[in-house]
């Protein structure tokens, strides 16, 4: 990166759904207006090279963008991240299928590259434990995207609660209910072993650890099989996950979330979410149906237009300008991160570098380094959900418990697995 040039040349590992939502509209607004903050000025912000399996999704967007987005070569195949990476890039977004997260942004790491991984950032504590200390050693932002966090009624409850005006969350329960065109066609590919609690009830689990603060302290969790994948294998059509944890002052919490991705696609909703948070002074609750929309239209809903359509996340409009675009939170956490990323190396004098490194990394909303709770609750969801297929149900993780950071303990074993040794 040259002061002269302010560019951040962008790589991007995984085309699919997400970058059609999101990565998508974000490029194309840089591409057409650039980026600008008083303290780092004017730069550039272009999809300089892309990798993916195959390439031919990259084909396909290169055509469809047209004059939208500007010439950026594409890279497929084993070797392609390698490939972006020596085509020159300054950041790179990982968007790959959430087992496929931790080598590509050891690799863009290693390269000297700041890097945004899709949640879950990755799947163990030892993986996250490396990228923390890859980005520590080479003076790199290591990034996770929870674009929930910034979802502004997900603001609002974590204001009260910062602010004191809900005190003390005592339980609660969250839900995500996925289309059955997503673990059905388009995730078919890479649905083997996976399951619907670590691809999307990670949300909930950040938003929880992130607005309610406290110590993870247990890990429960059970399914069901037999619509994507055979009733005694290793996919998962649903997950209830339980977590408890415990605060400063001695008292516990526990939260459930549910999470499901064999649900009817003519759900009056895409992703159908709901919350609900009870405080020692109130109760919070959260429904995307409530939200404030219901449109018909008649032949196109539910399936083509949605009855309740989520404007907030990344809504296309026309605006009352004239313009048509897409905007909304979804987007904003990825335009932050080019922020925060041309905050560090420009934003003030280079011998200062280090000093906004730092306040970048101390944002616990999106730095690796803050994710090691959530990581510790995919980890033993996972390790509970496999030892469940394979015929050991009912496994309980205890969270940096005599036995170490994260232990496994199963019915009718007399000693507990240790999944990770060191404190989470
Ligand atoms: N923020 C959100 O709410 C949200 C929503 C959906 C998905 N996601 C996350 O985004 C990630 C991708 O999900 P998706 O829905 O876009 O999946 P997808 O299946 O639609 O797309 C995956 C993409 O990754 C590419 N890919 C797969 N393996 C690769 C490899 N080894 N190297 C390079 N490219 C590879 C594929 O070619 C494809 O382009 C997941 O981690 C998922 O959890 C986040």
């Amino acid at each position: 990166m040259t002061a002269s040039i302010r560019t951040l040349r962008t790589g991007m590992v995984g085309m699919g759904m997400i970058f059609d939502e999101t990565y998508r509209p974000f490029f194309e607004r840089v591409h057409r207006e650039g980026l600008y903050e008083r303290s780092f000025g004017d730069i550039d912000v272009p999809l300089t090279a892309v990798a993916t399996r195959t390439g031919s999704r990259a084909e396909a967007y290169r055509k469809s963008a047209g004059s939208n987005i500007g010439a950026f070569q594409s890279f497929a195949g084993e070797d392609s991240v390698a490939q972006m990476l020596k085509a020159g890039v300054d950041i790179a977004c990982v968007a790959t299928p959430d087992d496929r997260h931790f080598e590509a942004a050891q690799a863009i790491l290693s390269a000297g590259i700041h890097v945004l991984i899709e949640k879950p950032s990755v799947l163990d504590m030892a993986q996250l434990d490396e990228l923390v200390a890859l980005a520590a050693r080479k003076g790199l932002l290591a990034k996770v995207v929870y674009h929930k966090l910034l979802d502004p009624d997900h603001k609002k409850l974590r204001t009260f609660v910062h602010d004191g005006v809900l005190q003390h969350v005592n339980n609660g329960y969250c839900s995500l209910l996925e289309p059955k065109s997503i673990s059905g066609g388009q995730f078919a590919e890479w649905i083997k072993g996976r399951n619907p609690g670590t691809y999307v009830a990670v949300h909930y689990i950040k938003l929880i650890d992130f607005t309610f603060g406290g110590r993870l302290k247990t890990v429960m969790a059970t399914g069901q099989r037999g619509i994507v994948g055979a009733a005694s294998g290793p996919t998962w059509d649903s997950n209830q996950l339980r977590l408890v944890y415990e605060y400063a002052d001695g008292r516990e919490a526990a939260f459930d979330i549910h999470a499901s991705w064999v649900n009817p696609d003519n759900f009056p909703g895409y992703v159908e979410q709901e919350v609900q948070f009870r405080f020692d002074n109130g109760v919070w609750n959260g429904h995307s149906r409530r939200r404030g929309i219901e449109c018909t239209v008649e032949g196109k809903t539910p399936c083509e237009v949605k009855i309740t359509i989520n404007t907030h996340y990344n809504g296309t409009f026309v605006e009352p300008w004239g313009d048509r675009t897409q905007r909304g939170y979804g987007i904003e956490v990825l335009e932050r991160f080019a922020r925060e990323v041309a905050r560090v190396e420009w934003g003030g004098p280079a011998s200062e570098r280090a000093a906004r490194l730092s306040t970048a990394q101390s944002l616990a909303y999106n730095d690796l380094a803050a994710d090691r709770q959530v990581v510790a609750a995919v980890q033993s969801l996972e390790a509970i959900l496999d030892h469940a297929s394979r015929g050991m149900p009912d496994g309980v993780v205890r969270v940096n418990g005599d036995a170490g950071g994260l232990a496994l303990y199963l019915p009718g074993q007399p000693a507990p697995q240790v999944l990770y040794s060191p404190m989470v």
